[in-house]
């Protein structure tokens, strides 16, 4: 029973071939740049999913063999027995809290570049490798490829049992995998019998599934995971089209459908580009043709949204990968009733990063993912204070609420001093653009827990000084104070101001636009040399207030960094769609108040743009000036009984938002215990006695 009645539904268990869950909550297959290469750390992670109380608990894509490799991303691997040990590590993390472990075992054809196999990379039909532009090819595959890739994903099943795996995918989504690359009319130009037809495409998929069920259906529940929409129009595999056949001609055959619209940036929106439960119009026809579980996402993080997804009959089990990361204990929470506790994921895709830069994943909103084994940071249970500290903290941005949220938590007195009456700082102040409304989420959560604590005291339009600050008697302060845009043009592409970058001429920073100054009527130029998405949505934003605007970056296009979010092709495709011109390749030379002359990044060649404002985005500079008032003062500081003053976050190094309440985060998990010259986390070293 939950303590709210309404939600009870979610916890009905559901059985799922041979298996049952314990209950809807569903975590989907999702990678963390942890996979076969940080085993530990990849376990601990999963471990908290299942303690959280998620139903089932997914791997991300593994390969199953080696000519699947897609290195250098770092996903799972079940190429032999020797990956058995570290599937086991994450098996046992998950059964430990009753929940079941699902592997998608993965082949990823063209996609795969094979860089460390060194395997010649298999498809349906002789393509180009789609992998940044690589100068090779994949083979069409002869039919003796097909049967070995039969036994291999065989074989790998058969592993995943050994493993414990209760729950084994064929994987058929995102254009991602051999099974789907045959779906797709498109990449099958084959003309025997797994090419033509819907019927011959869907061929091997239903293969594999009958092949997996043979191999270990009588313990393991089958589950295929399928793109049934490409949003490509009739150009691809569409929900009212070859999704919903698919579905129905395979309809009872896997014991679970998992059902997702394609490629990955669709499936994975950002709250930028889709609200929770997106996917329902492209999935909602599954479960009118199977009476098999059909689970389905759509960044549901509402009880509510969820409990209508069931009732509807859209959806038997909820899906969730960025719910999950945000929140692992997101089950337990409905379970207890404790829903304003919820830290709801904001739709950034920060955790998309970490496998784009194979690195272990991280979140905006829980600065404790992927630091479970590394740190030993839960994102639920947190050390209880260890001294008599008391402490104030000066900003109340996403650091600072962050810090006083963990400090609070552990048990010490923190106050909080905000110069301005508004409390978020840069959260909230971004919240306000154009598609960013559920980033004020990194900011209502904390400030939720931070209302439930009577150690924490939150002073709002109290701008400190630094005598002030010895005054008010804490033991410990902390400077969360934040960062501000420069205006004068140094970023990456310029070490030295740029000419005419200046107020009196009209020159802009995002600063000055999120304090509501106003661009001079006329034509605007962004000046976009940091690259994630404020430049994007400035110029969005000004667009929308009737301004002709030009976006000019020196990458070579719009918000460069946001492929690592894949928005970058949706962003860019916004951009212009809203008649914002775009030049690309430019660095700004100089500026006369009318006029902008921008040089090629490549060659030097100077053009001009008329221009009546210019806003810059190149680089920010950190608030520092109450830190080097105070460190110009250390005997009063310690004359006041003051330990420590410590900066954090944007006033430290500015950076990603996520970066900022890690910062905060960070400090007061490890105020007490810094590390010194030591390595701050464990690491998993490769041992060469391992082979
Ligand atoms: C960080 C991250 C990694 C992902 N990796 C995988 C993966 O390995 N295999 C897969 O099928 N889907 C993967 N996905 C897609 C998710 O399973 C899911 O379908 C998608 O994110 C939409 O669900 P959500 O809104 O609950 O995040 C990934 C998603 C995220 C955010
Ligand atoms: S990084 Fe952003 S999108 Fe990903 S789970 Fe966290 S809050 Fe959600």
């Amino acid at each position: 029973m939950t303590r709210d009645p309404r939600f009870d539904i979610l916890f009905e268990p559901v059985k799922i071939g041979p298996v049952v869950a314990k209950n809807r909550f569903y975590q989907v297959p999702h990678c963390n740049g942890m996979g076969h290469a940080r085993p530990r750390a990849h376990a601990a992670m999963r471990g908290v999913k299942a303690e959280g109380g998620w139903g089932v608990v997914s791997t991300e894509e593994v390969e199953i063999h080696p000519s699947s490799d897609v290195s250098p991303y770092i996903e799972g691997r079940v190429w032999d027995d020797r990956d058995l040990p570290a599937l086991t590590l994450i098996t046992d993390a998950i059964h430990k809290h009753g929940a079941l472990a699902a592997i998608e075992l993965a082949h990823a054809g063209m996609n795969a570049p094979n860089l460390y196999s060194r395997e010649v990379s298999i498809a349906p039909s002789h393509v180009a490798s789609p992998a940044n532009y690589a100068p090779a090819q994949a083979r069409g595959m002869t039919k003796a490829d097909i049967a070995a890739y039969r036994r291999w994903h065989r074989n790998a099943a058969l592993r995943a049992r050994r493993a414990g795996f209760n729950i084994i995918y064929v994987y058929a989504g995102h254009g991602l995998s051999l099974a789907m690359h045959f779906l797709q009319s498109r990449h099958n130009q084959r003309t025997d019998e797994y090419g033509g037809s819907l019927i011959n495409r869907a061929r091997l998929l239903r293969e594999l599934i009958e092949d997996t069920k043979q191999a270990v259906g009588a313990d393991c529940a089958v589950a295929v995971r399928l793109a049934v929409d490409e949003l490509r129009g009739p150009c691809g595999i569409s929900a009212d089209g070859e999704g919903r056949e698919v579905v129905e001609m395979l309809a009872e055959l896997p014991d679970l459908w998992d059902v997702n619209v394609s490629d990955w940036p669709n499936d994975s929106k950002t709250s930028r580009f889709a609200a929770e439960g997106y996917q329902e119009e492209f999935v909602r026809f599954v479960k009118t043709v199977t009476t098999k579980p059909v689970v389905g996402v759509g960044r549901f993080t509402s009880p509510d949204t969820m409990v209508s997804q069931i009732r509807r009959g859209v959806l038997d089990l909820i899906g969730a990968a960025r719910p999950s990361i945000a929140d692992p204990f997101l089950p337990k929470k409905i379970k207890n009733g404790d829903i304003d506790d919820i830290r709801e994921c904001i739709g950034c895709n920060v955790c998309v990063t970490g496998d784009y830069t194979m690195t272990p994943i991280r979140c905006t909103q829980n600065p404790t993912m992927g630091e479970e084994w590394r740190k030993g940071w839960h994102p639920e249970a947190i050390p209880p204070r260890s001294g008599e500290d008391s402490f104030l903290i000066v900003g109340a941005g996403p650091t600072g609420l962050e810090c006083a949220r963990l400090l609070g938590r552990r048990g010490y007195s923190v106050h909080v001093a905000e110069a301005g009456e508004q409390l978020g700082g840069r959260v909230t102040r971004e919240s306000r653009l154009p598609g960013l409304a559920a980033w004020a989420r990194v900011r209502d959560y904390r400030l939720n827990q931070l209302n439930k604590m009577q150690n924490v005291e939150i002073l709002r339009g109290s701008r400190v000084t630094a005598n002030e600050v010895l005054e008010f008697g804490a033991t410990r302060v902390v400077l969360a104070t934040g960062a501000r845009w420069r205006r004068d043009g140094i970023g990456r592409a310029n070490a030295r101001p740029i000419p005419g970058f200046d107020l009196t001429r009209g020159v802009l920073t995002p600063d000055d636009l999120l304090d509501g100054m106003p661009a001079a009527a006329g034509p605007v130029v962004v000046f976009d040399d940091d690259h994630y998405y404020l430049g994007g949505v400035l110029a969005e934003k000004l667009r929308s207030e009737g301004h002709e605007v030009t976006l000019i970056t020196p990458a070579d296009r719009v918000s460069a960094w946001t492929v690592n979010t894949l928005e970058q092709h949706a962003i860019q495709r916004r951009v212009l769609e809203l008649g914002i011109e775009v030049l690309v390749n430019r660095n700004v030379a100089e500026f006369d108040g009318t006029r902008i002359v921008l040089e090629c990044t490549f060659t030097g060649r100077q053009t001009t743009v008329s221009a009546a404002s210019v806003v810059t985005l190149t680089s920010r500079l950190p608030n520092e000036e109450l830190a080097e008032s105070l460190g110009a003062m250390p005997e009063s500081a310690n004359a006041a009984g003051i330990v420590s003053v410590t900066s954090i976050g944007d006033c430290w190094a500015p950076s990603t938002i996520a970066a900022a309440v890690y910062g905060g985060h960070r400090y007061a998990r490890e105020f007490d215990c810094p590390p010194g010259d030591e390595v701050a986390f464990q690491r998993e070293l490769a041992d060469p006695s391992n082979t």
